[in-house]
């Protein structure tokens, strides 16, 4: 399981979190991938981390809900996903594996998929999509016959619009493909570069096309659209905390026990976190509001609101992203005032 890297694309958010803990209806993007590996029968993950991040990291998973061995490996350098593997090799052994980077979200399990290598006799299986914009992807081309034919990484000119998404399976020839391999012109050991090898050295490599949605949480816009179909699918009606007569909850909404409604309207699908207090407000549908959060006078619709923040007289909040311990006031006199992050967006 991928938890390195550097998280650009998500930034400012990422300037002090790492992506794959990005909140997606208050669960961190990495407790869904853990769900997906031990559904999957997968007992033993590695975890690949950066020095940067890797303390946030194993906070995160600390708890281990799930049951399963974890194993933290440092990867010094965020080098490219064929470089993870370089790094896990010792840890890796000769079993074969699933490799699940830790921004991707499916929406179905992939209990089926791990299967594939031992069906097909295949030294690699890539799951793929159709996207509207491949160029920001690796791509597949496939033969006549649906065999993969070609593998290419954000290409220019893609050769269809099926694209990759981030879950891999290997047998260990991987490993000696991986061990030859040089680095793009972007500077990384491309794991498409690694399944090219393969194939180059006439191994099989088996593909399916994924049902349900995917999302790479580590592209800004694709957060709140997971933040959407994620409270789609699995909020659930649960009351443990306080709403009083003045309020109202409407659909399915989480209001997590120690979370208080006061005179105040929650639509669901939403969630709202523990010790969060929402008083004279609208929230939701599709917004996650998470732990100890003061949300006062305002609206907030369809976004993600972090722990610790604190909004007042906000009079309408859409399609938005609070990062942790951000404090959003009304300013007296009409004038805006900020103090922003490196990297924030603003539209007023
Ligand atoms: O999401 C699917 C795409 O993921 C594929 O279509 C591409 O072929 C594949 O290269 C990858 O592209 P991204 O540009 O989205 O990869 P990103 O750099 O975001 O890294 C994916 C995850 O792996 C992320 O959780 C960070 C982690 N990572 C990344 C690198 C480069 C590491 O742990 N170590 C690394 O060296």
């Amino acid at each position: 399981m991928l938890a390195g890297g550097r998280g650009t694309r998500l930034r400012p958010l990422t300037h002090s979190m790492a992506k794959q803990l990005v909140p997606v209806a208050n669960r961190p993007i990495l407790h869904y991938v853990l769900d997906h590996l031990r559904d999957a029968g997968v007992a033993d993950v590695g975890v690949v981390i950066s020095p940067e991040t890797g303390a946030q990291i194993r906070a995160a998973l600390a708890a281990n809900p799930w049951g399963v061995r974890l194993t933290f490996i440092e990867q010094p350098r965020p080098l490219g996903l064929a470089h993870a593997i370089m790094v896990s090799r010792d840890y890796l052994g000769t079993e074969p594996f699933v490799m699940y980077l830790g921004d991707n979200l499916i929406e179905r399990g992939i209990a089926e998929f791990v299967r594939t290598l031992d069906h097909e006799g295949a030294d690699a299986a890539i799951l793929l999509k159709e996207v509207p914009d491949p160029r920001l992807f690796g791509v597949a081309e496939l033969d006549g016959g649906g065999r993969v034919v070609r593998l290419v990484e954000k290409p220019a000119a893609p050769p269809s619009r099926l694209a990759l998404v981030g879950i891999y399976l290997f047998t260990p020839t991987v490993h000696e493909v991986i061990a030859a391999l040089a680095p793009s012109a972007r500077g990384e050991y491309e794991i498409t570069d690694a399944i090219q090898g393969l194939l180059d050295r006439g191994r099989r490599v088996a593909s399916a096309v994924l049902d349900g949605w995917w999302l790479d949480a580590g592209k800004k816009d694709d957060l709140l659209e997971a933040n959407r179909l994620v409270l789609d699918r699995w909020a659930r009606c649960e009351v443990a905390g306080e709403a009083d007569a003045a309020s109202r909850v409407v659909g399915r909404v989480t209001l997590a026990a120690g979370g208080r409604l006061v005179a105040s309207t929650v639509e669901g699908p939403a969630v709202i976190g523990p010790g969060t207090t929402i008083e004279r407000s609208r929230i939701g549908p599709y917004t996650s509001v998470g732990a100890g959060c003061a949300i006062v006078d305002s609206t907030v619709e369809r976004s993600v609101v972090m722990d610790g923040v604190r909004l007042v007289g906000v009079p309408r909040l859409e399609d938005s992203l609070i990062a942790p311990r951000a404090i959003v006031t009304r300013a007296a006199g009409g004038g805006a005032r900020l103090v922003i992050g490196e990297d924030s967006q603003v539209e007023l």
